[in-house]
């Protein structure tokens, strides 16, 4: 791990930001390069095909998925939004925290509503993300308009650095937009539990959940008319070229998204619209698709309330408080680490 200052600042830049902002680097690019070699590795050679759906996230994925939450069909953004912008308050009420810390904080456009809500004796922002360019880059927008607002980014992922969170204060933990969906039962109580072993009575995790729905609805958030997801989908093809030397035809895979009943979540696919080989050099790997062959790229699980609040006090969370949007579409739970008894 290393420190280092948020940005090289010029002599010109105002010392306060520098002085209020640091970033603990705890995932460098060679760390992020083998990874994704022995992620992919394994996800393309098992059966069914999968990919982790954090590699559709490189600067161009990152910009379609921005996208993605202004189409009128993807309502999980816009519904999240709705309930901070009406109960924000009362969420940083029951928190009773006094550092923000964010998981998967990316542009933090949330982030405001929350940060305006504890703003009386908020101490401390904490934005954790796998990516440094992302992470620095909302440090600089907030530095500039919370002038004074002490940051201190982690660089870091779920797998290995949740225990890297900066202590001190009393730490609201958010993990929005639906994220947790996209891993299964057994990685998300893995992850709750590992969140809950580094925190300490007081904290607390504010959980955005998707709540199950009429699956044509679902379908359509995930396959929408104006094609962004499914370029989305395909954009990690054109990521695992660049990275690892692939040779995919991302044309030649046809964008899927499937509700899966049973497990209730969507699920992501691309699928071979011809036979083909493809190459990925930096894996000395060459693998052969059959038409029809699909790759799972993303499972997007959506809850019940009652599953969510299973889930969470199996990991040593006490459930404090739930709230939805108008319509019920998308649920904001809150829980607490218990005061030791
Ligand atoms: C960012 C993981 C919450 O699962 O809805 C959006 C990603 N994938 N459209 C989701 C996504 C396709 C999104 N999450």
């Amino acid at each position: 791990m290393c420190t280092i200052p948020a940005k090289e600042q010029p002599v010109t830049a105002q010392k306060t930001t520098t002085d209020r902002t640091t970033i603990d680097v705890h995932l460098g690019p060679d760390d992020l390069r083998a990874a994704m070699r022995e992620e992919v590795h394994t996800g393309l050679t098992a059966s069914p095909r999968t990919l982790p759906p954090k590699y559709f996230y490189d600067a161009r994925g990152s910009e379609l998925f921005v996208e993605i939450t202004r189409l009128p069909e993807y309502y999980p953004t816009g519904a999240e939004a709705a309930i901070l912008r009406e109960r924000a308050d009362e969420i940083a009420q029951a928190a009773g925290a006094d550092v923000l810390v964010e998981l998967g904080s990316g542009a933090s456009e949330k982030t405001r509503l929350l940060l305006d809500a504890m703003a009386p004796g908020l101490r401390r922002y904490v934005p954790f993300d796998v990516s440094a360019d992302a992470l620095r880059e909302a440090m600089d927008a907030l530095a500039a308009e919370y002038p004074g607002l002490d940051q201190h980014g982690v660089v870091g992922d779920f797998d290995h650095h949740l225990g890297e969170i900066p202590t001190g204060g009393t730490r609201l933990v958010a993990f929005l937009g639906g994220t947790i969906g996209n891993l299964d039962p057994d990685e998300r109580h893995d992850f709750f539990t590992r969140l809950r072993g580094g925190l300490v009575a007081g904290d607390s995790l504010l959980l955005g959940a998707d709540l199950v729905k009429d699956p044509a609805r679902l379908v359509a958030a995930y396959d929408d008319a104006a094609g962004v997801t499914a370029e989305f989908n395909r954009n990690v093809l054109h990521v695992l070229d660049r990275e690892l030397g692939g040779d995919f035809d991302a044309d030649a895979f046809e964008h899927r998204a499937v509700w899966d009943a049973e497990h209730e979540r969507i699920e992501m696919r691309l699928r071979a619209t011809r036979p083909m080989r493809v190459h990925l050099t930096a894996l000395e790997l060459s693998l052969d698709f059959a038409e029809g062959e699909e790759i799972r790229t993303e499972i997007s699980t959506k809850f019940r309330m009652e599953g969510v609040m299973r889930e969470l006090r199996a990991a040593g969370f006490e459930p404090a408080g739930t709230w939805t949007d108008p319509d019920g579409d998308f649920a904001l739970c809150l829980a607490q680490v218990s005061m030791p008894r």
